[in-house]
């Protein structure tokens, strides 16, 4: 893996932190992307003392915000020539209904639209790179039914926590096998994945105090939940596969509606419009026209 550079959202903590570090390890050069600075820099010489890899940098945004990614991809247009893989891992569950600064529902914000944004906006980078790979950060928790208008019309009376998780990683798989089969002919490939049930911050603010010691004892740790993100990044096992969600290092079905092409087709065409994309601005990728 030496030579190949990773772009990890949410890389300051949990899974996301234990997959830096275990790709550089491997020598990757990593570029960690954390919202808050003092944490992700808390991060970067963590893993620089740990592994010695120096090649490891920060750049700072908060991805419910789209000026904020679009400030991202900026910067890496910027400063990188390529980038071999795209984690997209920051997300999480939000307890509270909150709406992000563009006036999203901010489960959906954080864990769907800011993966199709960046997504898209890196696409040149990754075309560069010739085997580049988008790995998503889905869920077991997944939807039986989709709608688009309910993910973005929710409201703080009808609010669950759960339910707007399930639904931003319902679309996330929905993103994942629209564009995997499209960019099928680029080079790239993008592929979803569970990373199992591993204690982080984020898996403790979902249950009770309480429970945490219980949840610790039948979770997984984060090294654990990373070996799956890295299995994606770095084994040739998986070359060229794509459109395709893993559990355990295997691929498996999801739910049903995930696989619905025409629902595929309208989540992607609002996505584009949700998320300011102009279909003129991707000349090179015809399906995207
Ligand atoms: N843990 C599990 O059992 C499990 C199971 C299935 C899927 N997942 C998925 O795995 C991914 C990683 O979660 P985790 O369990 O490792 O949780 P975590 O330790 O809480 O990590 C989540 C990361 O996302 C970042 N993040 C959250 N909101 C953000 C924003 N607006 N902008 C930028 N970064 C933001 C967090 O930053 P801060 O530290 O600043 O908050 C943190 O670095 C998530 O997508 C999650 O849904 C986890």
């Amino acid at each position: 893996m030496e030579g190949k550079t990773i772009l990890i959202t949410g890389a300051n903590s949990g899974i996301g932190f234990a997959t830096a570090r275990n790709l550089s390890e491997q020598g990757c050069h990593i570029i960690l992307v954390c919202r808050n600075e003092k944490r992700g820099e808390e991060a970067r010489q963590n893993i620089i003392d740990t592994t010695g890899n120096r090649e490891i940098e920060l750049l700072v945004a908060d991805l419910s915000s789209q000026q904020d990614i679009r400030r991202l991809a900026e910067q890496v247009e910027e400063h990188y020539s390529k980038i071999d893989v795209l984690i997209n891992n920051a997300g999480g569950v939000f307890g509270q209904y909150q709406v992000s600064e563009d006036g999203f529902e901010m489960t959906f914000a954080v864990n769907y639209l800011a993966p199709f944004l960046l997504s898209h906006l890196l696409l040149d980078k990754l075309k560069v790179s010739g085997s580049g790979r988008i790995i998503n950060i889905a869920s077991v928790m997944q939807d039986k039914n989709f709608n688009p208008d309910d993910a973005i019309n929710q409201t703080s009376s009808s609010y669950s926590g759960m339910q707007a998780y399930k639904t931003a990683k319902t679309a996330v798989l929905m993103m994942t096998y629209y564009m995997g089969k499209r960019l099928a002919d680029s080079g790239i490939t993008v592929n979803a994945l569970h990373p199992g049930f591993i204690y982080t911050p984020q898996a403790t603010r979902m249950s009770p105090k309480l429970f945490r010691p219980l949840m610790k004892l039948f979770s997984k740790n984060p090294e654990q939940g990373a070996a799956r993100p890295v299995y994606l990044a770095a084994s040739s096992e998986v070359k060229g596969v794509t459109g395709e969600f893993f559990k355990d290092n295997k691929t498996e079905r999801t739910s049903p509606v995930s696989y619905n092409e025409e629902l595929q087709k309208i989540l992607y065409t609002k996505s584009m419009q949700w998320t300011g994309l102009k279909t003129d601005d991707f000349t090179e990728y015809e399906w995207i026209r």
